[in-house]
């Protein structure tokens, strides 16, 4: 049989700061990771896309002319909603053979879906001999993980996953989808990646009913405010109207206005090379997530909190949608053993779980390679 044609690969993620506020229209500091999902693809001369995995038996097919039959599936949902979804906008999808090589852990909140909704839809662009507009595949790829998996996130997944850059964290503004590149320098600190590896449920519907909550709250602004998004709240505004929403609403907006004041403060700290203010900064950012968002959870805390405890950690908050996944933490490159021994056993006390570390590098988002 004919060796695959091109490997395309497209990247998982973390978020430096600015959470939950992708959807308000606010600027969020992505960086996009080696961890990736990679796609080698060849034409096979049928109507069907036969998919197969480097890490699982299974093998799946699906049919083009019905793409849209295969919500259901335990895997090749996210290949089937991204094809749809391009083959919707105009686009023609080949017949081929996919096999998907994903590195990013499933579920660890670094973005599998978007990797593997990216990288199919760059896979199948390629494929066609298409040129590649990488925002408009980020684009594409949100509307089958909205539409075709009913997870209504905002675009920073995979805005990341396509437009990535090696070495550089991104300032991309949701709103007009402006995106500035910075370089991460961190001095003598790293980031280290760690898993809670606590098995998560509801993401989905918590996640939506964070939205919708949203949605509310900017519904109510808007009757005093000529504004489009709740990121054009400023601060000003939030104490003067903000005092109007009670209970949980008022809580999610001062999350909201609070983190969009933390990712202007981060960029300026990371421009002037100001390290601790941006550690200070994710622990203020973890703890509004825990008290005012409530995306947190018993285990992500007590992970958290095992590192804020050490002094070589000078940050550390949850990433991504919550309610489990990976922590981020700023910690002195020079102590980072001794940092991953005793976050996992003051972690594995307190819950009873394992917490994982990931070695990973910042990677550029898309990467095809003709084979
Ligand atoms: C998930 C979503 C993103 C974003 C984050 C929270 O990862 O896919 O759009 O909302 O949660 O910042």
């Amino acid at each position: 049989m004919k060796e695959y044609e091109y490997k395309v690969s497209a990247a998982g993620r973390i978020n430096l700061i600015g959470e939950h506020i992708d959807y308000c229209g606010g600027k969020v500091m992505p960086v996009a990771l080696s961890l990736k999902n990679t796609v080698y693809i060849r034409p096979n001369g049928t109507n069907k896309i036969n998919l197969s995995w480097t890490t699982l038996p299974d093998k799946v097919t699906l049919d083009i002319d019905k793409l849209e039959s295969y919500k259901g599936l335990k895997y090749g949902n996210y290949q089937a909603g991204a094809a749809l979804m391009w083959q919707r906008a105009g686009h023609k999808v080949i017949g081929c053979d996919m096999l998907h090589d994903c590195t990013v852990p499933f579920g660890s909140g670094l973005s599998s879906s978007a990797a593997i909704e990216v990288s199919t839809i760059a896979a199948l662009a390629t494929l066609a001999g298409e040129p590649l507009d990488k925002v408009d595949i980020a684009l594409k790829a949100q509307q089958a993980e909205r539409e075709y998996t009913g997870v209504n996130c905002g675009i920073m997944d995979q805005y990341a996953s396509a437009c990535g850059k090696k070495d550089s964290v991104m300032l991309l503004d949701c709103n007009t989808l402006e995106c500035e590149y910075l370089p991460l320098l961190l001095g003598d600190y790293s980031l280290v990646i760690t898993n809670c590896n606590k098995p998560h449920s509801l993401i989905e519907s918590k996640y939506n009913e964070r939205r919708e909550e949203t949605e509310r709250a900017l519904k109510m602004l808007q009757q005093h405010l000529d504004i489009k998004c709740l990121a054009e709240l400023n601060l000003a505004d939030f104490k003067k109207y903000g005092a109007e929403l009670t209970g949980i609403l008022r809580k999610r907006l001062e999350h909201i206005v609070n983190e969009c004041e933390r990712v202007c403060l981060a960029t300026q700290a990371l421009k002037a090379g100001n390290v601790q203010i941006l550690g200070e900064l994710l622990n203020k950012s973890h703890a509004s997530l825990r008290d005012n968002y409530e995306v947190t959870g018993r285990e992500p805390d007590a992970l958290v909190e095992a590192a804020q405890t050490q002094s070589c950690c000078i940050g550390s908050r949850l990433i991504g949608g919550g309610f489990g996944g990976c922590t981020i933490s700023l910690v002195k490159t020079k102590c980072i053993d001794e940092f991953k021994e005793f976050t996992f056993n003051s972690y594995l006390k307190a819950t009873g779980y394992r917490a994982e570390f990931y070695d990973t590098e910042i990677s550029d988002g898309i990467i095809i390679t003709k084979l």
